[in-house]
Formats: C-alpha cells, structure tokens, sequence
C-alpha cells in the first residue's frame, strides 16, 4: 500500500488556518482519498492535555524551554499514536499546525534556535516532516480583527502575547517559506473562504498523482 500525504496548514492568529483545514480534507475526500483531520497542539487524548496545560494560565508559568519541550512532547505522542500509523495505512493527514509552529513561535525570544527546536523534535518525532506545508498569510490588520472576533477578547496563553510577538511569528513563518519553497508555499489568506481553499487544492501539486 501506498504512504499516505502529510499535509500542514500554517500562520499567526485569525489566518483562517482551521477552516480550511476542514475545506481541503472535505475536498480530498470528495476525490475519494481517505483523510485525517487533526490539529496540535493536541490530536490524542494526552496531547489535548498538555494542550491546555500549554495554552491556559499566566505567561510566566512556564520558561520558554519549557513551553518548547511540551509543544514537543504533545507532538511526539500525536505523531507516534494518530499521524504515523494513519500515513502508514496510505491515508492522508491534514493537520492544522505542526513543526513550523515551534520554529516560528519558540524561537522569538531568542533563547532557542531554529536547529534547537529542530534537535528536540528529532528526539521527540524522529524528524517527521511535513510533504506539504502551507502558510496563510495575512496582513497584521485583518489577522488582528479576526483573532479578536473569534476570541471575544479571551486569548489564550500564547495568542495573547503583543502585537510585536506575533510580528516576529509571521515574519519567521514567510522566511520559512522563502528557504524552503519545494514543502513550503505562502498562500494569500485575504482571499474568499472559496477562493483560499482552490489555492490550497492547487498548490498540492506534485503529490496527488
Ligand atoms: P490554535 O490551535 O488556536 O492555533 O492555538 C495554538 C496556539 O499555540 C497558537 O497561539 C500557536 C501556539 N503554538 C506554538 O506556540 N507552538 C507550537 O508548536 C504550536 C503547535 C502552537
């Protein structure tokens, strides 16, 4: 049997990353391909508990190492448990965030480098990486006034930090895209819902056939 497609949807706050998730698993389905729809930090039962020891609470509760090694350890269960065996069974696995979530957000501080975060993933998921990844890119306004419509003013742990933390994200997310553009592709998140969802459908180019 074949190996199933990894496939990973990226960006800052309010990019509209989970419901084209949805969109594109729904579009792959109707092409007659099984899919997973999954999401970190979470996926497994285990994995949404360290989810919400990760995302609620006071910033200072955990050191950006910390933070670092439990988005990994979240990630080390959802890989072995849920994303491995589903890609070993020839199925398709959308998942709304990933690796390029910990390079671009636990790097900002500075306190850990891109190969750091690389290392402790390798530990963690023996390197699994992603066959596609794509970044949905918005500009800060819009991104901003979505977050906050969908948060109600309530943001979690890290989505809550300032609007100079969530600058660098974005920032090292369209670097990512730049040094790696065979996995890793910018799509225009200012688009219609519809529109987004044909781009993201399109840009899986290579691996369908
Ligand atoms: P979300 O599922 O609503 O996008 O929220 C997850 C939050 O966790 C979001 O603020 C991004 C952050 N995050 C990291 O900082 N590092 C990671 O590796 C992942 C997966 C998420």
């Amino acid at each position: 049997m074949n190996q199933g497609r990894f496939i990973t949807l990226e960006g800052g706050e309010g990019t509209g990353k989970s419901t084209q998730a949805r969109a594109v698993a729904n579009a792959l389905e109707k092409d007659g391909l099984k899919v997973l729809l999954t999401r970190e930090p979470g996926g497994t039962p285990a994995a949404e508990t360290i989810r919400e020891l990760l995302l609620t609470g006071a910033e200072e509760k955990w050191t950006i190492r910390t933070e670092a090694l439990l988005f990994a350890a979240a990630r080390a269960e959802h890989c072995a448990k849920l994303i491995r065996p589903a890609l070993a069974r020839g199925e398709w696995v959308i998942c709304d965030r990933f690796i390029d979530s910990s390079r671009a957000y636990q790097s900002v501080s500075g306190q850990l480098s891109d190969s750091e975060i690389l290392d402790i993933h390798r530990i963690g998921s023996e390197y699994l990486m992603p066959d596609r990844t794509f970044i949905l890119d918005l500009p800060e306004e819009d991104a901003l006034r979505r977050a906050a419509a969908r948060d109600r003013g309530e943001s979690d742990r890290i989505g809550g930090r300032d609007s100079s933390y969530h600058r660098a994200v974005m920032a090292n997310f369209r670097k990512f895209a730049v040094d790696d553009p065979d996995r890793i592709r910018l799509i225009d998140a200012s688009q219609s819902v519809e529109a987004v969802t044909a781009d993201l459908v399109q840009n899986l180019d290579g691996l369908t056939a």
